[in-house]
């Protein structure tokens, strides 16, 4: 046996079981490229092309100057709790007070210790697909059951309440959403969600998880509805939002919860043994995000949306995709299946990593396989680059697809 399978055999079941992000597993390739001198154009990652705002920067730098140098309280420190709580009032129509926060290590952190804190080995965590990677890995590290409930093509990738109503068992525990969705840019919107609201009224064990880390980036007119907001599952929804995607602050990891005051300490006690409270000076900025001026975020989600038309525009133009129109994130998510059997007469393409491997080593664009995602006739492409380059991606595509037959 080899050095590395042995190593592997003595690491845990449950990080043997975990599957790698295939976001990042396709990032680390087009960098290999990248490093080789090819003109790679990246369309892996979920990240903004953008810099954080002055505005908020300049609140870090001062929190360095003011000292804030020490370990912060574990669920965060009380002014961005406060300024949390007041942004939920605002934007989201969620009555919650500063208890009822907790601040974590970006949405991703938030969303996994809700995980944790909620689910038993065993009970059913029902995830609606197209879904976030991420998502059913979580339910896998607390032993859970994912559900996969499938949003259909031609409904928008949205999934309705009666595929919801039919997914519910006894051992239902969780229904996991994100709207704005990635990877489709799916919109659920208000209507919908009351519809999705009235099913889990009638079922009082189950839990909802909100994930709304694209909020801001919202293209329709309703604009954004949050589940949260139902009075008659305020105490079982678990909104979860942060700074990444709304400010351009991916790096600085900051999430958060707003949530039952029961389940706010389930979270804050196992921070508390996991990784106490989150950076300090990224709290002071995200301080500045939540109360400060929405101006640059309503700019980025103007481009972003600019940015859909073009990609989504150009992608329709390609024989055989199959195209949704995203009401909101940054990405496209071509249905790609009618290349699968197709062959540039050295590889067949049998399906969606086929695809994206295929197009990355032949037309230098990466993208992400859908499989990942629960949707595996699909690629997924991040429109937030610059125009030019999502412009001269997409053209490489499509002489590239053309070589398939
Ligand atoms: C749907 C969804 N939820 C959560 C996250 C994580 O956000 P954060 O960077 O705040 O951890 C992402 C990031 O890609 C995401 O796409």
């Amino acid at each position: 046996m080899s050095a590395v399978a042995e190593q592997t055999q003595v690491l845990a079941d449950r990080i043997n079981a975990l599957e790698e992000s295939s976001t990042l597993a396709m990032t680390k390739m087009a960098r290999e490229l990248a490093a080789q001198g090819h003109k790679v154009i990246s369309l892996s990652v979920g990240e903004p092309d953008f810099k954080t705002p002055a505005f908020i920067c300049e609140a870090a730098k001062k929190a360095i100057d003011d000292g804030f140098h020490g370990y912060s309280p574990v669920a965060g420190y009380p002014d961005l709790r406060k300024a949390i709580a007041d942004k939920l009032k605002r934007d989201n129509n969620i009555d919650w007070k500063p208890e009822n926060i907790v601040v974590s290590t970006g949405a991703k952190h938030s969303l996994a210790n809700v995980i944790q804190v909620l689910v038993n080995p065993g009970d059913e965590v029902l995830i609606f697909a197209p879904y976030w990677v991420s998502y059913s890995e979580m339910v896998k590290l607390a032993e859970g059951k994912s559900v996969i409930v499938e949003g259909a093509f031609e409904n928008g990738f949205k999934v309705t309440a009666a595929q919801l109503e039919a997914a519910i068992t006894p051992r239902t525990k969780v229904v996991m959403y994100a709207s704005p969705n990635n990877p489709t840019g799916a919109v659920y919107s208000e209507a919908e969600l009351r519809e999705i609201g009235a099913v889990l009224e009638k079922h009082e064990g189950i839990y909802v998880l909100a994930d709304e880390i694209y909020e801001y980036i919202n293209f329709t007119e309703e604009g954004h509805f949050s589940m949260g907001s139902i009075p008659a599952l305020k105490d079982r929804v678990i909104t979860v939002n942060g700074v990444a995607k709304g400010f351009a602050m991916t790096g600085w990891r900051i999430g958060f919860i707003g949530a039952a005051k029961w389940i706010a300490d389930g979270v804050e006690k196992l921070q508390g043994q996991v990784t106490s409270g989150t950076n300090s000076i990224a709290q002071k900025a995200a301080t500045a995000a939540f109360n400060g001026p929405l101006d640059a975020t309503k700019e980025m989600t103007k481009a972003y949306a600019r940015r859909r038309d073009l990609v989504v525009g150009l992608l329709k133009e390609i024989p055989g995709f199959k195209v949704n129109v995203p009401d909101g994130a940054f990405y496209a998510f071509p249905d790609v299946s009618y290349y699968f059997g197709k062959s540039d007469g050295t590889n067949v393409i049998k399906d969606s990593d086929d695809f994206a491997n295929w197009l990355l080593n032949n037309s230098y664009v990466s993208t992400v396989a859908g499989s990942g995602f629960g949707a595996p006739n699909c690629i997924r492409i991040s429109t937030a680059a610059a125009d030019e380059s999502l412009a001269e991606a997409v053209q490489r595509i499509k002489d590239a697809v053309a070589t398939l037959k």
